[in-house]
C-alpha cells in the first residue's frame, strides 16, 4: 500500500468487468462494461530521470529518454512509460503504482494501472480540466498498445469513467442506467492469461476462416444490442440467458477454458441468471449476473472450489 506524502500527485482507477462483448469489440461490435472497485492507485513526484515503479519491479528511463528517444529493446514497462509521458508532454517523473485486483485476469487491471497513472502524469504536466478525458485515456491507450497491441480501449474507458457503459471502438463511451443496480459475482477461475495473445489469436483464427469470425462477431453484435435492451427494461433472466449465449460464443471464438466452463456451469447450477468469462479469456475470471437469493449459494459454491470470489453491485 502506498501513502500520501506532500507535493505528490496523485490518481486512481476502477477494475471493470466485461458484461457482453469482449473480442467482437475488437472488430467494432459494442460491448457492456461495468466498472468495480478502485483497482490502481498512482503517484507521481518530479525527478532528476524517468523511473516507475509497480510493486517490487522498477524500470528508469534515462533523463529525457521518453520523448521518442527510448533505445530498442527497452523492457515493456519502460516503453509503456515512455509512451504515456510522451502522449501527455510531461517532464520527468518518478512513479509508483500499486494495484488493488489480480493482474492478468480479465479484470482491467493493466488498463487501470494506465488510467490511474496517465492521471498522476496528467496533473503533473498541469493539463488542466479540459479535455482532460480525452488526454487521460489516450495516454492510457498508448501505454495499454505496448501491452495489449490491438486494444479496442474498453478496458481504459471502463476503468476511467467506472459504472455501466456501452462502447464501441468508433464512438467510445456511452453511460447506461440499468433498471435496476446490476449485482455481478466474478471468480477468478484460472491461471493468469495474456489478452494480447488472445486477442492475436483470434486474428489469427479470423486469418485462416473470416467468415467464420465475422459470424460470431456478427451473433455477439446483435446479442450486445439485445442485452442493452434486456438491461434497459430490468429483464435479468433475459440478460443472463443473452451472457450464456455469450459465452458459448466465446468459446466458438476459442478464448474459453475447462476451468472457465466449470465456473460458469458452478455458478448456473448455483442459480445465477446467467454466467461467462469476461476479459479476454484463455484463463482468469468469469462473471455472474446474480439475484440477492442467488448471491451466497453462487459465492458459497465458487469458494467450496477454492476459486477467489467477490461479489459487485453497480
Ligand atoms: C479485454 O478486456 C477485452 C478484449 O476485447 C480486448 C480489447 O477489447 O482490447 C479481449
Amino acid at each position: 500500500m502506498i501513502s500520501p506524502s506532500a507535493g505528490e500527485l496523485w490518481g486512481e482507477a476502477r477494475g471493470k468487468v466485461i458484461l457482453v462483448g469482449e473480442h467482437a469489440v475488437v472488430y467494432g461490435a459494442p460491448a457492456i462494461v461495468l466498472g468495480v472497485g478502485t483497482a490502481a492507485r498512482a503517484r507521481v513526484r518530479p525527478a532528476p530521470e524517468a523511473r516507475l515503479r509497480l510493486g517490487e519491479r522498477e524500470v528508469a528511463l534515462a533523463a529525457g529518454a521518453h520523448r521518442g528517444k527510448l533505445p530498442l529493446g527497452a523492457p515493456e514497462e519502460a516503453r509503456a512509460y515512455a509512451a504515456l509521458l510522451d502522449a501527455l508532454g510531461a517532464p520527468d517523473l518518478h512513479a509508483e503504482v500499486t494495484l488493488a485486483l489480480p493482474a492478468g485476469v480479465g479484470l482491467g487491471a493493466s488498463a487501470a494501472l494506465a488510467v490511474a497513472l496517465a492521471r498522476a502524469v496528467d496533473a503533473a504536466a498541469r493539463g488542466g480540466d479540459e479535455g482532460r478525458a480525452a488526454r487521460v485515456l489516450a495516454a492510457a491507450q498508448a501505454w495499454e498498445n505496448v501491452f495489449h497491441g490491438n486494444a479496442s480501449g474498453v478496458d481504459a474507458a471502463a476503468a476511467y469513467h467506472g459504472g455501466c457503459s456501452w462502447f464501441t471502438r468508433a464512438g467510445g463511451v456511452e453511460p447506461l442506467v440499468p433498471a435496476r443496480p446490476l449485482r455481478v459475482g466474478v471468480a477468478v477461475a484460472g491461471p493468469a492469461a495474456s489478452t494480447r495473445r488472445m486477442v492475436e489469436g483470434v486474428a489469427e483464427r479470423r486469418r485462416h476462416e473470416p467468415e467464420r469470425i465475422d459470424t460470431i462477431v456478427a451473433s455477439i453484435t446483435t446479442l450486445v444490442h439485445a442485452a442493452r435492451a434486456a438491461l434497459t427494461r430490468g429483464d435479468e433472466p433475459a440478460l443472463g440467458a443473452l451472457m450464456v449465449d455469450n459465452q458459448r460464443l466465446l468459446s466458438e471464438l476459442g478464448v474459453s477454458t475447462p476451468e472457465l466452463e466449470r465456473a460458469v456451469a458452478m455458478a448456473l447450477d448455483a442459480g445465477a441468471f446467467g454466467a461467462k468469462l469476461t476479459g479476454g479469456g484463455g484463463g482468469g475470471a468469469v462473471v455472474a449476473l446474480l439475484s440477492d437469493e442467488s448471491e451466497q449459494r453462487v459465492l458459497a459454491a465458487w469458494r467450496r472450489a477454492g476459486l477467489f470470489c467477490f461479489a459487485a453491485m453497480t
